[in-house]
């Protein structure tokens, strides 16, 4: 395993951002920067041994400090939409960034991908890796209770890309943590992800009304465009006539999963059948945000590149969207001085 460490430019605000950078023994690497914990590559081999960046970015701090796609985002304090921007916590009711429409999207107008934090490195002898954390202060974003939180990204020598979460509040909040990375398993700026093919292992997901804000109903998703059981193409149903296609212009759905807290489960795959390079997603929350990018359009990527509607595919892991609002979603409040963990894992392989 090697690390090394290296300038990422510098914010509009005079902070220093730094770019960390861990190689394992099969070459694979993975770069992260302390401001907004975004992951910034993710370069892998392909069957031939080529090696791509997998991962949308940018070439340095600046691109991320307008993010507006959430390009490899640490997304918090709380993951996808809040139906109103507002919820009701022990009897009092929180308004918080009316981001998206009438609607909280991501956590707020300062997301925490725009957030510098502090860093400290690990290192082992089959992996390597860092831990960012921050105090997320009372009322930020319109949440309360003093957040401390820290995101650990850890690469090992089995190609897998381990984010682990943890976070306590002083009083009691909501949460929903997740990563935001846009995968392109052909490399970044290669074109649309149509011939990529999906399975996730789930048999109902999260309908929306018009807005993507979830209803409360838990639906299967048997006879639907949106059975991914078998594996298939991204492009095969993506426009199908379906109302939840309608609603969000593509794939953009909560599936909801068989996981346990703590334990990371086996829930999705994605491949690119050309390249041979295979992604495994594993999780211990009990839903995934399959977003293939319907909304994507950002300038001046990596390299200058542009990325399109449709070129990158987020499985951002979370708790169901709007959960704070509906009581019989698997989610609860993390209650004052209550230690909360998790782990999502990126597993990379060729064949
Ligand atoms: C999530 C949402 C999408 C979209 C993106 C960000 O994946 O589910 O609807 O808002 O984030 O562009």
């Amino acid at each position: 395993m090697k690390t090394t460490t290296e300038s990422f430019g510098v914010t509009k605000d005079g902070a220093k951002a730094t770019l960390f950078t861990f190689t394992n023994d099969n070459g694979m690497s993975v770069s992260v920067t302390d401001f907004g914990a975004n992951v910034v590559k993710i370069c892998v081999p392909d069957k031939n041994g080529n090696i791509a960046d997998v991962a949308l970015g940018f070439d340095d701090v600046k691109g991320y400090e307008t993010n507006e796609n959430y390009l490899g985002a640490l997304v918090g304090r709380y993951a996808n939409r809040i139906g109103g921007a507002k919820f009701t916590l022990n009897g009092t009711t929180y308004e918080v960034d009316k981001t998206n429409g009438n609607n909280c999207l991501h956590g707020g107008f300062k997301p925490y991908g725009a957030m510098m934090h502090e860093y400290e490195l690990n290192e082992d002898e089959d992996s390597a890796g860092v831990t960012f954390s921050r105090l997320s202060p009372g009322m930020e974003q319109g949440f309360p209770g003093n957040l401390d939180y820290s995101v650990t990204y850890t690469l090992t020598n089995d190609n897998e890309f381990i984010i682990e979460y943890f976070a306590v509040s002083d009083k009691d909040t909501i949460l929903n943590l997740t990563n935001h990375t846009y995968f392109n398993l052909a490399g970044e700026a290669s074109g649309s992800v149509y011939d990529h093919l999906v399975w996730i292992d789930s048999d109902s997901y999260t309908p929306t009304d018009a807005e993507l804000i979830p209803t409360g109903v838990v639906a299967p998703v048997e006879g639907t465009p949106l059975d991914f059981r078998t594996e298939k193409p991204i492009g095969r149903d993506i426009d199908a006539d379906h109302i939840d296609l309608k609603n969000a212009g593509g794939f953009d759905q909560n599936y909801a999963l068989k996981t346990t807290p703590g334990d990371a489960t086996l829930v999705a795959t994605l491949k690119d059948p050309a390249s041979g390079r295979k992604m495994e997603v594993y999780t211990d929350l009990p839903g995934i945000q399959f977003y293939a990018g319907n909304f994507l359009d950002t300038k001046n990527g990596k390299g200058g590149h542009d990325y399109g509607r449709r070129e990158g595919v987020c499985f951002e892991s979370q708790f169901f969207p709007n959960s704070c609002n509906i009581p019989a979603f698997p989610w609860k409040p993390l209650k004052a001085d209550e230690e909360f963990n998790s782990i999502t894992v990126y597993k990379f392989i060729s064949e």
